[in-house]
């Protein structure tokens, strides 16, 4: 009998531990799960919400709103609401001054709050509206409606406690690029194929690519790139044009415009002009015809975004132009339909040409001249460092230095170097550290910015990204791209709360896994400002020692600079003088090594082994704990995550473990790799304490991965 007493205790004890946190889940809902809240949330949710209230004529976006808020009430509370037209005690109503007209008429307050949203803000609050106390979802258009309607489910799956809020986007442009392929293959992507299946479209839409909207609607994100920044001519044929248009308008509703990645010498290479030159008038005819044909089928297309005269690249240059002739002839074309264009500054010099003394510095050195030379509707779209999506990079030096010319942010959410879509690293701080970082212009990177772009980390794979930690990364970037002043720290909580549990036995410490994250992969792979040291073309694990590669700059010796006397590269005045590209005050903080921040400080200086660090250790010393930290973290990032096994569901848990024990196999990989190799060059002793690698080098050295993903 106790027996039996036991086994049912346990049972019963069992359901509600898979009740509270759910049965097995696969990712696919993303942080949009709307799982039973529990009782008191409930309740709290249901008193805001007794029926759904919408003044006026339905639209696709209003319809949108509503099967969302049906969906969330639906899932959190059992049941959704009736939807109504008439406003009564404890509705939800959605309004705008067009739906209702007195919503601002009588009150002058109402109308300042509303006037401070613009187009795409909203705000949530409680209040009394025709005699009726409501929650109150306004906003001047329906996009704000939705967006306020994803902001008030936010708080509701969180606990139903809803914050009075009011939301505006800082940012106008907030886009997702693609870097797919139209063999569905993608350049950089750790998550399986490209969402967009080029051969099924246009016939065939994939719900996929609703959802997709949803969870980019649901972030504020008002347009994506479909296609790689590599691009090719075939993009901008009819049947291709037709394919974007029917995605297109599946996006419509959810407020999100289509742009495509346009290759320059698309006339020049379907042969329907004799060169691709921005100043010849049949090149320029050219454009402006496709122009007319995109937007007979895309009314509201976004424009192009253009990769031009960098790593083989077609551009203006190959025809003695500069980037201002190209992107003006493009955006020509483009401005009678009110369409732009997003010219990116990673450049650096073709194959054979004369090669900078300092990569970090090429693309400065072509756009600062050209600042003002752009069109209105051209904005220069910069990486967030000058080299290349490393762990950690210096701000670009082009922010805060085109006062005159519109700028967008670049990030990667898609983790080329940083362990792809196995190793956890959260880019929220990342990109935070970039974003508040101080130019010496009388303005934070952030304030510089008219628009953010991230290389998606979206693909065919059922959780989206690759790997349930790496969807943080989308929702960090869109939360960043909405409000680049937004803490890092609360968007990992926020995220962790939907997409897990709002129990802060679980929210918590995933919070606190997120915020280490980032820090521990620099620690493992790039500590002290080291960067580009990864494996050739497919960027996984560690070769410091590849030195035989075609161009200098594909080496990372050049970027180590790493030999019997020292380690880093010299960017001060008696080296590239690369800091020369910064405000005063910056390159003279920076050009002294102890007044260089630690984390950069093999990014600006070439120092000996024996330099002194802030700790009292040497620089090899510190290098060797830097790498041992890095493991130990990683290590420890594994056991926060076990600890959480009780309360996550199997399937996300196992999922998780298994990339957290591949993610110690490689810190310890590159602990020892680096270790190895750098010991190598320097032929100093390891200190007591610290283990020496595994393995002798040449072992790391013959590594090879011939199929790693991401080639494109
Ligand atoms: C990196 C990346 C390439 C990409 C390029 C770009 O170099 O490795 O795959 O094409 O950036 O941003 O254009």
């Amino acid at each position: 009998m106790r027996f039996f007493l036991r086994a049912a205790l346990t049972a019963l004890l069992f359901s509600v531990v898979a009740t509270a946190f759910g049965a097995e889940e696969d990712g696919y809902d993303l942080w949009l799960r709307y799982r039973p809240l529990e009782r008191a949330a409930q309740q709290r949710v249901q008193a805001q919400a007794r029926s759904i209230v919408l003044p006026g004529a339905p639209s696709a976006t209003t319809d949108a709103a509503l099967s969302e808020l049906n969906r969330g009430l639906a899932g959190m509370l059992g049941r959704a609401p009736a939807s109504s037209t008439r406003i009564s005690d404890g509705a939800l109503l959605l309004a705008t001054p067009a739906r209702l007209p007195s919503l601002a008429t009588n009150d002058a307050a109402m109308r300042a709050d509303l006037a401070a949203l613009g187009n795409e803000g909203y705000l949530l609050r409680t209040s009394r509206v025709q005699g009726r106390q409501v929650t109150l979802i306004a906003a001047n258009s329906d996009i704000g409606l939705l967006y306020g309607a994803f902001a008030w489910l936010r708080d509701a799956a969180i606990g139903g406690e809803m914050r009075a809020q009011s939301s505006a986007p800082k940012l106008q442009l907030r886009l997702l690029n693609h870097w797919d392929n139209l063999d569905r293959t993608v350049e950089r992507g750790y998550s399986g194929q490209s969402i967009w299946d080029w051969w099924a479209l246009p016939d065939i839409k994939d719900q996929r690519y609703t959802d997709y909207a949803r969870a980019n609607a649901s972030l504020g994100i008002n347009g994506t790139v479909l296609n790689n920044v590599n691009s090719k001519p075939e993009v901008l044929t009819a049947p291709f044009i037709a394919k974007a248009a029917a995605v297109a308008d599946v996006l419509r509703p959810y407020g999100i415009k289509v742009y495509l990645s346009a290759r320059f010498s698309t006339p020049l290479e379907l042969h329907e002009t004799s060169t691709a030159d921005p100043l010849s008038p049949e090149v320029q005819q050219w454009w402006n015809k496709k122009a007319d044909e995109i937007y007979k089928a895309i009314p509201d297309f976004g424009g192009f975004l253009v990769k031009a005269n960098s790593e083989g690249q077609p551009g203006p240059q190959d025809y003695h132009r500069n980037h201002a002739d190209g992107a003006n002839m493009l955006a020509a074309a483009l401005a009678p339909h009110k369409g732009i264009v997003m010219w990116r500054a990673f450049v650096y010099a073709p194959k054979g040409a004369h090669l900078a003394d300092d990569r970090a510095k090429q693309a400065y050195e072509e756009f600062k001249p050209l600042d003002g030379a752009f069109a209105a509707n051209v904005l220069v779209q910069v990486k967030n460092g000058a080299i290349d999506f490393q762990p950690r990079e210096p701000f670009h030096p082009l922010f805060g230095a085109m006062p005159k010319t519109p700028l967008m942010m670049e990030f990667q959410i898609t983790k080329e170097y940083l362990g792809y879509s196995t190793d956890i690293a959260y880019l929220g701080t990342m990109f935070e550290e970039t974003l508040e970082s101080d130019t010496r212009t009388g303005k934070t990177v952030a304030q510089t910015l008219s628009g953010m772009a991230g290389v998606a980390n979206i693909g065919s794979d059922r959780n989206w990204a690759g790997s349930h930690f790496d969807q943080a990364n989308w929702y960090a970037f869109g939360k960043l791209a909405w409000n680049p002043q937004a803490k890092a720290r609360d968007i990992a909580a926020e995220w962790a709360a939907l997409t897990f549990s709002p129990d802060q036995r679980v929210a918590a410490p995933i919070t606190s896994m997120l915020m280490t994250s980032r820090e521990t992969v620099v620690d493992y792979m790039t500590p002290l400002g080291l960067h580009h040291i990864m494996g050739t073309g497919h960027h996984h694990g560690p070769a410091p020692w590849v030195d035989n590669l075609e161009r200098p700059d594909w080496n990372p010796v050049y970027y180590h600079r790493a030999d019997h006397n020292g380690i880093g590269f010299n960017r001060t005045a008696s080296g590239s003088n690369a800091l020369e590209q910064y405000a005063p005050e910056i390159a003279r903080q920076y050009a002294d090594p102890r007044t260089t921040p630690e984390q950069l400080l093999l990014w600006f200086h070439h120092l000996p082994w024996d330099y002194v660090m802030p700790s009292g250790r040497t620089l090899w010393a510190e290098l060797l704990a830097r790498y041992d930290r890095g493991v130990a973290n990683a290590k420890q990032l594994r056991s926060q995550w076990q600890a959480l096994k009780p309360l996550i569901d199997a399937r996300r848990y196992t999922e998780t473990e298994q990339r957290l024990n591949r993610q110690v196999d490689n810190a310890i990989l590159w602990r020892d790799a680096c270790i190895a190799y750098f010991q190598s060059v320097s032929g100093l002793p390891l200190p007591p304490g610290v283990a020496a690698p595994a393995h002798p080098l040449s072992y790391y050295k013959a590594l090879h991965y011939p199929y790693a993903p991401g080639r494109g």
